[in-house]
């Protein structure tokens, strides 16, 4: 058969599919297949499976393993004074603004106009709400710059939660990363999306934020793109959040599949 035809109605061959989204060598996903771990729109796939990778949902344990070629997820490193939302009434500067405008794309989540750091912008709609469902409480880390020096006593209350006017916090980790006596820097993880929550903890201890930055969501972190800069994320990326708000229960990691070593293997785009 030959790839034009292959990638015509037919669909393409799951194993390739699976291989050119790096989930190993195609005998590698062979196996996966005959494992009956793939499903392909909640069926499970048996050798000899055609798909489009456009339009269908290919699983591997339960988690997307096959990102759509028509979606996009970019990662900005969101400045200070820019607005989360689409559109802006007073027209200040939004972050869908700093992306490529086709496909339309929408930002995952909020940050206030003041804080910077690390932001997901997609048109997988799918991820968007299981990243935003608090269910799901993906760890969102956080380095705030704040007045004083939090006391031991006071990092104690971080970590343990802190009660706020819309109830207490969950337990957070937080560690003083800085002592530069008048302020310090705070690296604080939370995993709970209440507003304006890292400004409201540290106030509530005694440290109002002077300056704040989002260094990860969940598996995702990256230290090295400007303010205002964005890239695209990996496909390995996608995967890895999809993992991180798997149905399963279980601890997602693609590594027990051995190294990539078929046509996914040096996929530019990982
Ligand atoms: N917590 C805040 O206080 N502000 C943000 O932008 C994000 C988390």
């Amino acid at each position: 058969m030959t790839p034009q035809r292959e990638s015509a109605r037919d669909g393409e061959r799951l194993q390739k599919v699976l291989a050119r989204a790096g989930l190993g060598s195609r005998r590698v996903c062979e196996n996966l297949i005959a494992e009956g771990r793939v499903t392909v729109n909640d069926e499970v796939a048996v050798l000899g499976r055609r798909v489009d990778p456009d339009r269908d949902r290919v699983l591997v344990d339960g988690i997307t393993a096959v990102v759509r070629d028509d979606l996009v997820y970019y990662l900005l490193n969101k400045p200070a004074r820019t607005v989360t939302t689409a559109k802006d009434p007073q027209g200040r500067r939004t972050v869908v603004e700093l992306v490529p405008s086709e496909p339309r794309v929408f930002p995952v989540g909020r940050l206030d106009y003041d804080t910077e750091g690390l932001m997901i912008l997609t048109n997988d709609g799918e991820l968007t709400n299981l990243l935003a469902h608090p269910r799901h409480g993906i760890e969102k880390e956080y380095l705030a710059e704040v007045d004083g020096v939090p006391s031991r006593d006071a990092i104690r209350q971080l970590r343990e939660g802190v009660e706020l006017d819309d109830g207490r916090t969950s337990p957070a980790q937080a560690h003083l990363v800085q002592d530069r006596g008048a302020s310090s820097a705070i690296e604080l993880t939370i995993h709970e999306g209440r507003n304006r929550q890292v400004r409201r903890m540290l106030e509530a201890v005694g440290h109002p934020v002077r300056r704040l930055v989002r260094t990860r969501i969940g598996p995702i972190a990256d230290r090295s793109i400007d303010p205002g800069q964005w890239r695209p994320l990996t496909r390995s990326e996608v995967r890895s959040l999809y993992a991180e708000v798997g149905e399963t229960g279980e601890d997602a990691e693609y590594g027990e599949y051995g190294e990539a070593e078929g046509p996914g293997a040096d996929d530019p785009s990982d």
